[in-house]
């Protein structure tokens, strides 16, 4: 099999990472998690007190950080923080950690690195459009705010945090709105990415039309 790089994007709660990772299994290739590293990052600006408004002080805390993907998990120094990355507090100022420039350009070299290396599924917001403009496959997952945050709901309650739905479905929107809207490398369809539209699907019937499209 020649090498691949598969770029999967599309808006919060799309289904893009459970899917990612059943093809990334079905194919044995590799699977990255790209919000985890945004998450990952701002994971530590909260925990060090960073005030994250404050660009330069958030990318001096990104360059000095080791970001790592080992068997499916996400390693912030040394230490797997796959629980820690997911809070509510993470989830809703990781947006304006991933507008940081300098921050983003630390996290792309890193998921260039890996794609170069070996044949990787990678899901994020800006794979297809800046990371790999040159990807062998492109896929752009959407689905309603509705069905997305319903999707997000059931996930953080079986995880065990309390939340409401109307929150989840408002803080989804407002990091759409914040991932679109900036000025680098904002989330947006690649001009050759494959829409799918996956309300109504189950994760399954996604995977298996990504896995239709590709050419071994
Ligand atoms: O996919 P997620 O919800 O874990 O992503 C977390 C945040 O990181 C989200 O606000 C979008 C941002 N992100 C990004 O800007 N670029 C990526 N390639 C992946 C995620």
């Amino acid at each position: 099999m020649k090498k691949l790089v598969i770029a999967v994007d599309g808006p919060a709660g799309a289904g893009k990472s459970t899917v990612s990772k059943i093809v990334a299994e079905k194919l044995g290739i590799n699977y990255i998690d790209t919000g985890a590293m945004y998450r990952a990052v701002t994971y530590k600006c909260l925990k060090e007190g960073v005030d994250i408004s404050d660009e330069k002080v958030v990318s001096d805390m990104a360059a000095k950080s080791d970001i790592d993907f080992r068997d499916n998990s996400i390693y912030l120094d040394g230490k797997s923080v796959n629980d820690e990355i997911r809070t509510v507090e993470v989830s809703s100022n990781v947006s304006d950690v991933a507008k940081i420039r300098e921050v983003r350009y630390q996290m792309v070299e890193v998921q260039r690195r890996i794609g170069e290396k070996s044949s990787v599924i990678l899901d994020g917001r800006d794979i297809g459009s800046y990371v790999f403009p040159n990807a062998d496959y492109k896929f752009y997952l959407v689905a309603t705010a509705e069905e997305r945050g319903n999707r997000r709901y059931k996930e953080m309650r079986e995880k065990g945090f309390e939340v409401n739905l109307e929150d989840v479905i408002r803080d989804i929107v407002k990091r759409d709105e914040i991932d679109s809207n900036r000025e680098f490398a904002p989330l947006v369809k690649a001009d050759d990415a494959i829409e799918i539209d996956t309300t109504g699907l189950g994760i399954d019937e996604v995977a298996n039309k990504i896995i239709e499209n590709i050419k071994l």
